[in-house]
């Protein structure tokens, strides 16, 4: 090993691995809602996808027990489409709407996700770094990872100091959604995301995954080189990271064998 890996291994992320989906959901509500008492305006980072919807659903069961409050949170999402109406059922914004945003107290106003239908895309991407900065930098992110190992639509590939920008996505990220959309043709070819420098500069990330389909890349991602073919593996660098899986999910970590 170098000196570099053994560094790098130092840092390891703390795995959490769990029964199920729900115990998976629970467990990260949980640590938002710690993050949430040690600072009621803290700043999220959230993704969208199947892996957190159990998380929100229980985010808003907690809110509208009145166990925590979003009311001077403020959140950024990992990544949008390019060029879909915030508006349609399958905007980023609709999915966050539907799954959070509707449920909990959290002000409108302090919601940020990225506009894939401004103007100018690339001022876009340089506003969204700069209200980041504005907001204090991310407290917390939670991230999930794509069956290519990408973090938002950070593309295997993608520099690891990149910043939010505009992205051609993969034909992998693209299938992923072909069935919501009616067909991969039909699913936008570009997407707008946090660059994993924004990511990884958030204080602390939590990452999510659920299922054996994404137990080979949960491995390499957490386990492999770290290199920017497997995206997610930057979360290696990171001093503060957690893992939460369920088994289907953890079963090719060695640290599982
Ligand atoms: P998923 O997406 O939660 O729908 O599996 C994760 C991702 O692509 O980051």
């Amino acid at each position: 090993m170098t000196e570099r890996s053994v560094m790098e291994r130092r840092s390891a992320p703390s795995v959490q691995v769990l029964a199920s989906a729900e115990e998976v959901a629970l467990a990260a509500a949980e640590q938002v809602q710690r993050q949430l008492k040690r600072r009621s305006d803290s700043v999220l980072a959230l993704p969208t996808g199947q892996t957190p919807i159990g998380l929100y659903a229980e985010l808003s069961r907690r809110c509208r027990d009145g166990e925590l409050s979003f009311a001077d949170v403020r959140t950024f999402n990992l990544d949008e489409f390019v060029h879909i109406p915030p508006d349609s059922p399958l905007s980023f914004e609709s999915y966050m709407m539907q799954h959070l945003f509707s449920h909990i107290d959290v002000d409108l106003a302090k919601v940020r996700l990225p506009n894939g239908n401004a103007p100018n895309l690339d001022a876009e991407c340089r506003d969204y770094e700069r209200e980041i900065a504005a907001a204090g930098g991310i407290d917390l992110a939670i991230v999930g990872i794509g069956l290519n190992g990408h973090l938002a639509f950070n593309e295997p590939g993608t520099p690891f100091e990149s910043r939010t920008h505009v992205v051609r996505l993969s034909p992998s990220s693209r299938e992923a959604f072909a069935a919501e959309f009616g067909g991969i043709d039909r699913v936008p070819e570009l997407g707008i995301t946090m660059g994993l420098g924004t990511v990884g500069e958030a204080r602390r990330i939590i990452l999510l995954a659920l299922g054996q389909d994404k137990a080979e890349i949960v491995a390499r991602a957490l386990e492999g080189p770290v290199t920017v073919d497997v995206p997610a593996s930057i979360l290696q660098q990171h001093p503060n990271v957690q893992v939460i899986l369920d088994r289907g999910a953890a079963h090719r970590l060695h640290v599982m064998s």
